[in-house]
């Protein structure tokens, strides 16, 4: 705001009669440079602002709008820009609004007369949709590839766990054992969709609007492949109102980027209660947790934690954005300037988010023990012995969940796992029973009967692992 504008232009008697204006020694005209200016925000897109000018200007050389001399010019000058982003002694100024009139302004200062060419056949709405879109693809392109990374981890911990039994729960309440790879490979598939959504995201946003222009195109006889392809885009969009007004590709990609934070808060939830005592299942090192100001026992996961919270603000940005863009008449409305803060807030914490849950993956150590004790309590292979009784004996399932749950109530009367009760005590129940079903009704039997396609088997999380390695391995290349 110390940066006065020449915005006397615009300080009229109309604007001072703004109710708001009287709060604001420095009149309408401060107020409206700091409502309108999004140079602090819009700066993150100094490089798809200058590729998009390069682009632009080698594709008007090509049809004779600029000459050679003209277009190294702008080259050299983008060059030179370039070079004093990256040194932090670029000139920002709030008066000249946004990214792309601190860089055309600078152009002009540093080249001259061939930098007031530059914006020939070109609008800020198309050269905004097009920075824009560029920031967002590579976002979406960055956020697959630190999802792999998630998924890479957590294959590892389940090829060392493919035997590590554990309680599987519904309602939290214990269900029936599974291993502790197959829940991290159950992660595994959740992070699968949401890289998918990521690339089916960036696939669909990737058409260029570059000379769409302000709204309608241009009389100018641009190369609008040509561009396109400079870009990296597939072709350019076919509808010049569409392109300067379309951010649906942002909606996508934050979206996308909510439900990676719910699939991430999901395992975030599991790792601060696994690191609970209660649960015990598994300890974080001092380089993931913190310690208590007041209680020196004390060990906490607040990197889960604030991974778990953080769906509040990648949310928040989706739905900031979902609101903006809601109801706008088409083309461009001045509006969709919010759509910058809202979605670089996004992908900031979704980077965030991801380092931290790869980090913590690799960092926990499981207790195997603790694991396979809770796995045996709750009677979690009641369903095995039902499922015996029907395999063996050939009862409805229906008559024998009934017998089951009447051997588990004597079980419990007696304060008795399962497999400590006497054969006399299950005939008690149901006169059939033999020896044989003891060998089915440990955890380990359990596990390792569940090998249905998908089940929990260690021999199947085992083929899981490995297919989960050759498509990782695949894409590292
Ligand atoms: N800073 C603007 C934005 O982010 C650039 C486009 C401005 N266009 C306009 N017609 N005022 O949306």
């Amino acid at each position: 705001m110390s940066e006065k504008h020449d915005a006397s232009e615009n300080n009229d008697d109309a604007g001072k009669n703004q109710i708001w204006g009287g709060r604001f020694q420095d009149g309408p005209s401060a107020i409206m440079e700091a409502i309108n200016a999004s140079i602090d925000v819009d700066k993150r897109l100094w490089r798809e602002d200058i590729a998009g000018s390069l682009a632009h200007s080698t594709m008007l050389a090509r049809i004779g709008v600029l000459s050679a001399d003209e277009v190294a010019k702008i080259h050299d000058g983008l060059g030179q820009i370039a070079a004093e982003i990256e040194a932090g002694t670029f000139p920002f100024s709030t008066a000249l609004e946004d990214i792309h009139m601190n860089i055309e302004a600078r152009l002009i200062a540093l080249i001259g007369a061939p930098g007031e060419r530059l914006h020939t056949a070109r609008s800020r709405n198309d050269q905004v949709a097009t920075d824009f879109r560029l920031w967002v693809r590579s976002a979406a392109n960055g956020a697959a590839e630190a999802i792999s990374a998630l998924q890479n981890a957590l294959v590892q911990l389940a090829a060392k766990h493919a035997g590590t039994v554990m309680p599987g729960y519904t309602h939290l309440q214990t269900a029936q054992p599974v291993t502790f790879g197959h829940h991290c490979l159950a992660y595994v598939e959740m992070l699968e969709r949401d890289r998918g959504r990521f690339l089916d995201a960036a696939a669909r946003m990737n058409e260029c609007p570059l000379g769409a222009a302000a709204l309608a195109g241009t009389s100018f006889p641009i190369d609008r492949e040509m561009t396109a392809h400079a870009l990296g885009f597939d072709r350019p969009t076919a509808n010049s109102l569409d392109s300067v007004s379309a951010r649906d590709f942002a909606l996508e990609a934050t979206g996308t980027a909510s439900l990676t934070a719910v699939t991430c808060s999901r395992l975030a939830e599991e790792i601060v209660l696994w690191t609970s005592p209660h649960f015990g299942f598994a300890a974080l090192s001092d380089a993931f947790s913190t310690g208590s100001s007041i209680m020196p026992q004390k060990r906490n996961p607040d990197a889960a934690e604030l991974a778990r919270a953080m769906v509040g603000r990648i949310n928040a940005g989706h739905q900031t954005l979902l609101v903006v863009m809601k109801g706008l008449p088409l083309a461009y409305s001045k509006d969709m300037q919010e759509d910058k803060a809202a979605t670089f807030a996004v992908f900031d914490a979704l980077e965030l988010v991801l380092a931290a849950m790869t980090g913590m993956i690799k960092d926990l150590t499981i207790n195997a023990d603790a694991m396979r004790e809770a796995a045996g309590n709750g009677y979690s292979t009641a369903t095995d012995l039902a499922d015996w009784l029907v395999r063996v004996l050939g009862l409805p399932f229906r008559r024998a969940h009934h017998v089951s749950g009447a051997i588990v109530a004597i079980a419990e009367e007696k304060n008795l796992a399962l497999d400590a009760l006497t054969l006399e005590e299950m005939q008690s129940v149901e006169p059939q029973i033999t020896n044989d079903v003891f060998n089915f009704l440990s955890v380990d039997a359990s596990v390792a009967s569940r090998t249905s396609y998908g089940g929990a088997a260690p021999k199947n999380v085992l083929a899981q692992v490995d297919r989960w390695l050759a498509t990782l391995k695949g894409r590292d290349q």
